[in-house]
């Protein structure tokens, strides 16, 4: 990732919150994990953007919440928006010094990796997992990558999986999927995705 490079998110900022409003299904997804951690808990947030709603959401119910993001605008957010979590400006496929984790998710994150990264990164998180060893991603619903897309007027790179797709890399690096449903979400104004919720438990 070359210095020159701004991230993506950088210029997206509070746009991306304000837009995304439809969140009911990750805010499904952080209430199903609250359910399953026992305190103390830790949880590695892969992306975590503005803090919204995930990491607020662990955090108001007192998990440990380590978050990773490569934009200083989005993690600067996150500061203000989900006080309380230790928030690092670093590329989330870089899991090096951050100890273990009960568990770790990804909403919307790995899609703006190279699909070529996501095993070594799923394999790296299985070795970081303690106790329950949860894994939950979001995706959207799709078959490419490294697509080129201007979201929300800014290029950006992204990659899809169709559903068993998703599933078999989840599985390869050695979790067990717990379920995988699809969702019909308002992702922009106007614009309707298809988004994947996946859980799963590293084995
Ligand atoms: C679509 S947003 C999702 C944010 C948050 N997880 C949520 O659910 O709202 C994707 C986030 O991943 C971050 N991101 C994308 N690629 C990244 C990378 N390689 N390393 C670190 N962060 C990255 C972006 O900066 C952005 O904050």
């Amino acid at each position: 990732m070359g210095s020159e490079r701004i991230a993506a998110f950088d210029q997206i900022g509070r746009l991306y919150d304000e837009s995304f409003v439809e969140r009911d299904a990750q805010l499904a997804e952080g209430a199903w994990l609250v359910d399953q951690l026992e305190r103390p808990a830790r949880v590695l947030d892969l992306g975590c953007g503005s803090g919204l709603p995930t990491a607020k959401q662990l955090l108001d119910t007192g998990i440990e919440v380590v978050g990773t993001d490569e934009s200083a605008v989005m993690l600067e957010l996150a500061e203000q928006q989900a006080p309380g979590g230790s928030y690092l400006h670093r590329d989330l496929r870089d899991l090096t010094g951050l100890g273990e984790f009960d568990a770790a998710v990804a909403f919307f994150s790995l899609i703006m990796l190279s699909k070529a990264d996501i095993p070594p990164l799923l394999r790296g998180l299985h070795a970081a997992l303690r106790g329950p060893k949860l894994l939950q991603v979001a995706m959207v619903l799709g078959d490419f990558d490294q697509f080129q897309i201007s979201f929300l007027g800014v290029p950006a790179q992204v990659c899809a999986y169709p559903p068993d797709d998703l599933r078999q890399v989840v599985t390869d690096a050695g979790f067990e999927v717990i379920e995988l449903r699809e969702v019909a979400a308002e992702a922009e104004p106007n614009r309707l995705e298809v988004q994947i919720y996946l859980r799963a438990r590293a084995v």
